[in-house]
């Protein structure tokens, strides 16, 4: 079995950013953060270093622990760079297929032969991306949670030719990292959570933009009628209207038309109202300190 060592992760988002943190602080891996642009990552590293103060605050972390995480930290913007010394690389990159396709395929080419290629993807068909390299075998999904930093969930989800080996190391990596692993067998759209979730979310925009109820009665009411730690529309926030469309849409064209996302939750990408990444969703979030 591939013994994981260095990780890779590609993209320093949202979620990238979350997941180099865990992989490096958690889990005690050396790890590269790569993004296309310098000011993505060192937007990136900053993210990382306000969330290692919040541990540190609430004495979960040493100051000490946090500038040993930091050290096993490496970041660039240069694709070859990141990737030809990786035991692992997780793709975190938008959710659009094509891309993530072409982001897959140059990763086979750089990285080493005995490389897994895994992909936090929420929605892309992990065979589709495997069949974009020569190692299909070496491709499954690893999907984590927003803010990974926090959340104990990671989906691990098999192609339709990834093997019991790949599977077996990313479940082991995922582990190292003290996350709860639950284990898709079929690469069926969104698989398990997000099959469920973005029906609500993408229903929650619905009731919004027809006027049901107010933003807050509908958070209000799910959050207490539920139990949610936080309502719909302010989750909808959080991941991003766009992500959230973007899974709704691959649900509508390989489950069921069912699926169709809502007038209220296009209206919101349309005029880039995404939530917490561009300021503005649903809430203001422009005096938010950690988005
Ligand atoms: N790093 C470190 N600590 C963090 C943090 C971060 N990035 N974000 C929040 N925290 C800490 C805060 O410091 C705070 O600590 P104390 O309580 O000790 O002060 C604690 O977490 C709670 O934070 P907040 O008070 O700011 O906010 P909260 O009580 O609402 O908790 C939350 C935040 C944990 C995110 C919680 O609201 C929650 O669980 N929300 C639901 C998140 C969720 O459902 N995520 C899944 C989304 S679906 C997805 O990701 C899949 C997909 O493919 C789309």
């Amino acid at each position: 079995m591939t013994e994981v060592k260095r990780i890779t992760v590609l993209g320093a988002g949202l979620m990238g950013h979350g997941i180099t943190q865990v992989a490096a602080q958690v889990g005690r891996y050396e790890v590269c953060m790569r993004d296309i642009e310098q000011r993505f990552v060192d937007n990136g590293m900053v993210m990382i270093r306000e969330s290692l103060q919040r541990f540190v605050k609430k004495n979960q972390l040493t100051q000490a622990q946090m500038s040993e995480t930091l050290a096993r930290i490496h970041s660039t913007v240069d694709l070859k760079e990141a990737v030809s010394n990786a035991d692992l690389v997780i793709e975190a990159a938008p959710e659009n297929a094509e891309l993530k396709r072409i982001i897959f395929g140059e990763v086979d080419t750089s990285a080493p032969a005995n490389a897994i290629i895994a992909s936090n993807t929420s929605s892309v068909s992990i065979t589709e991306l495997a069949s974009a390299t020569r190692r299909p075998e070496k491709v499954c999904g690893m999907h984590f949670f927003n803010p990974p930093q926090l959340m104990k969930l990671v989906e691990v989800v098999r192609g339709a030719k990834t093997s019991d080996e790949t599977t077996q190391a990313i479940l082991k990596v995922a582990r190292k990292m003290e996350k709860e692993t639950v284990l898709v067998k079929k690469d069926s759209p969104g698989f398990i959570v997000n099959r469920i979730l973005t029906p609500a979310l993408n229903e929650a925009a619905e009731l919004c933009w027809e006027g049901v109820a107010d933003r807050d009665d509908i958070d209000k009411a799910i959050k207490l009628g539920l139990n949610w730690p936080m309502g719909p529309l302010m989750l909808l926030d959080y991941i991003g209207s766009d992500t959230v469309l973007a899974i709704t849409e691959v649900l509508m064209h390989e489950l069921d038309p069912k699926f169709h996302p809502s007038t209220g939750l296009k209206q919101m990408v349309k005029a880039q109202m995404l939530g917490r990444k561009t300021g503005k969703g649903f809430y203001d979030w422009t005096r938010d300190q950690n988005r």
